[in-house]
């Protein structure tokens, strides 16, 4: 079985992929800790993002550390997904303000993608897989597909909670990232959409699993 939940910066996909998934029984998978994985990694070697000729250099280094034995490794632990390197859980570092600011240019790249959704589809379900486009492009087979979305408000206030930040440019980057991801934003025309903006975690969590089957 693979289930998908899909949605918007900040509508809380984590933590809600993280509790379904822990009621079925099943790892989640996040794709976007592997974008902001490559982004950090990118930013690490000084390599620009913001040029479509910035996907070769990238895709050189990634594979250059899979040769070396030092691969962004994806580990998706039932209590969060966290990702090494080298023998290091590098998790902490791909949640700052800089690697948001960088991670949709990356995601444009469309060889960037495509290692991403190599890695995703290299796995075995059951399982659950979190982001932007599971449901639409990387699992279109799905067997339950999801789609949250909150305002950018609700969404800004939410973040400032984890990071000490000011609301309205929370918000302001929250939009702009919005914009750039809508590409790879569109939920799957089969998906079930829920509004996380009012509701607590567990009852969204409910909501969600009130869809599979017990
Ligand atoms: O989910 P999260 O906000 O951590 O994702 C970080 C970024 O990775 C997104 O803003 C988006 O640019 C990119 N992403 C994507 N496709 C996915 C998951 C994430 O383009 N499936």
């Amino acid at each position: 079985m693979i289930v998908t939940i899909d949605g918007v910066a900040a509508s809380g996909k984590s933590s809600v992929a993280s509790g379904v998934a822990r009621a079925l029984h099943v790892p989640y998978l996040s794709s976007g800790l592997l974008y902001r994985a490559a982004t950090w990694a990118a930013l690490q070697h000084g390599l620009p993002l913001d040029t479509p000729e910035a996907e070769g250099p990238l895709l050189d280094l990634l594979h250059a550390q899979t040769q070396a034995g030092t691969p962004l490794d994806l580990r998706p632990l039932p209590e969060g997904n966290q990702v090494w390197q080298a023998g290091r859980d590098i998790s902490e570092a791909l949640h700052t303000a800089e690697v948001d600011a960088h991670v949709s240019a990356a995601a444009v790249l469309p060889g960037l993608r495509e290692w991403v959704n190599a890695q995703l589809r290299a796995l075995t379900p059951p399982f659950l897989a979190e982001g932007r486009d599971m449901g639409s492009t990387v699992f279109p087979h799905a067997d339950h597909k999801f789609y949250l979305h909150a305002s950018a408000r609700v969404r800004a206030e939410r973040r400032v909670k984890e990071r000490a930040q000011d609301v309205d440019s929370v918000e302001a980057a929250l939009k702009l990232r919005d914009e750039r991801d809508v590409r790879q934003s569109a939920p799957a025309p089969d998906a079930i959409h829920i509004d996380t903006g009012s509701g607590t975690l567990p009852e969204i969590i409910a909501q969600v699993l009130a869809h599979l089957p017990a």
